[in-house]
């Protein structure tokens, strides 16, 4: 296998984005990507995408995408893993480069959520038909059952939770791409309207519109395209039981911490090597859920990491640098691009006010349902 490295990034702004088409968003990032890497061709395109399907009725969106950036005849295939659709495109397109097939790669994601039809039950979808969501259970329903769990195994409280808020709302702040841009205090984010019980607005992730792009070489080649490439050190996936009522422990990601082993091992490093991640917090809890996964924490005890300063920016594991889904967005299809875009600049000191300072690696950690799929990169500075 070839050393692979990102060379160059595209993303559009997050947020509701009412006069953008599904096609304009990843025409946007993906040019931004091509122009500012200055290549002249790609050899084959992976496009992260939840459910365009569902949202706005767009099937088969391979073709379509590559005609809409000029690239027809261009391999283009989408790739589907519900929220972690974008990291599973990611890893597709380190596999081509890795293998030999290919040189020039396009890793992207896009979602347009906004755009009319029901973002809860287009995303219930994810969940196990048959023993969920038949049942009426929408996903702040079964994140507000890992928080009970989550509560009743270690003593988590709704503070804990709302102090993930009020931290990555601090990061978000800091990101011009970023859907919501404002802070919260904690009295606002315990005070926002129940959603699922525990869950309120403000430990939600919002529904979102936008896309993001990557393009992959081999390392070896990377310095025609940039002078700062980044090397992935990692790729990993991994399952778990669909339905949460059939994992031996709902308050634990199991299928997290199994591909951290992997991509851990294939580094050949530890949870403590790593400067920064960008974890999946779709809701505050699973922020909390994923860096015990990840082990920056022992099992039960992250939870008063955003309190104590652990995970915000300066502190012992930033985490989120960028606000995360819930202040940066989530379009679910884009997501797991958008974090290794977000990683990707870090390495690089590319990131202003967020800048986290002589990072060598950093984690993307993306997940799918209630944590049923789950795809990790480790990237590192070269
Ligand atoms: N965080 C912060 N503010 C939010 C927000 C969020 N997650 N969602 C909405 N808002 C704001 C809106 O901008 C709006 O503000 P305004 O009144 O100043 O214009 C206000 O809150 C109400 O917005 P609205 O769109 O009416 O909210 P909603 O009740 O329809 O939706 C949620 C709120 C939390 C239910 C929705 O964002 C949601 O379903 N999030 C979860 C998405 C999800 O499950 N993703 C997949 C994860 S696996």
């Amino acid at each position: 296998m070839r050393e692979v490295a990102i060379v160059g990034a595209g993303m559009t702004n997050f947020g509701e984005l009412w006069n953008s088409s599904l096609r304009a968003l990843f025409a946007e990032a993906a040019l931004e990507a091509i122009t500012t890497t200055g290549v002249d061709h790609l050899d084959s395109i992976y496009i992260g995408n939840m459910s365009a399907g569902c949202f706005v009725g767009q099937e088969h969106i391979g073709p379509l995408m590559a005609d809409q950036i000029g690239m027809a005849g261009v391999p283009a295939t989408r790739v589907e893993s519900a929220c972690a659709s974008g990291g599973a495109a990611l890893r597709a397109a380190y596999f081509e480069v890795a293998s030999g097939a290919s040189d020039l790669v396009m890793a992207a994601g896009v979602e347009k959520m906004n755009d009319g039809a029901d973002a809860t039950d287009v995303l219930a979808t994810a969940s196990d038909q048959e023993l969920e969501a038949y049942h009426g259970i929408t996903f702040p329903g079964l994140y507000a059952m890992i928080a009970r769990a989550h509560m009743a195994a270690y003593g988590t409280t709704e503070e804990d939770l709302s102090w993930v808020s009020v931290k990555n709302h601090q990061h978000g702040a800091l990101n011009p791409k970023a859907q919501f841009r404002n802070k919260f205090t904690l009295e606002q984010v315990m005070g926002s309207s129940l959603v699922a019980e525990p869950l309120r607005l403000l430990h939600c992730s919002p529904v979102s519109d936008g896309a993001g792009a990557v393009i992959l070489c081999p390392l070896d080649q990377a310095k025609k395209y940039t002078d700062k490439p980044v090397r992935i050190a990692a790729s990993a996936q991994a399952t778990s039981a669909m339905a949460l009522a059939d994992r031996r422990d709902p308050a634990f990601l199991d299928a997290v911490q199994l591909t951290a082993e992997r991509a851990y091992k294939q580094a050949g490093i530890g949870p403590r090597d790593i400067d920064l991640a960008e974890v999946h917090d779709c809701f505050a809890i699973a922020e909390i859920c994923c860096i015990e996964a990840l082990g920056f924490f022992d099992k039960g005890k992250a939870n008063k990491a955003a309190e104590n300063g652990l995970t915000a920016l300066g502190g012992q594991i930033p985490v989120n640098t960028s606000g995360g889904l819930k202040s940066k967005g989530h379009p679910v299809g884009a997501t797991g691009i958008a974090q290794a875009i977000e990683v990707f600049e870090q390495l690089r000191g590319e990131s202003g006010d967020r800048q986290v300072k002589d990072a060598r690696y950093g984690l993307t950690q993306n997940m799918g349902g209630s944590g049923a799929s789950s795809v990790i990169h480790i990237l590192e500075r070269n």
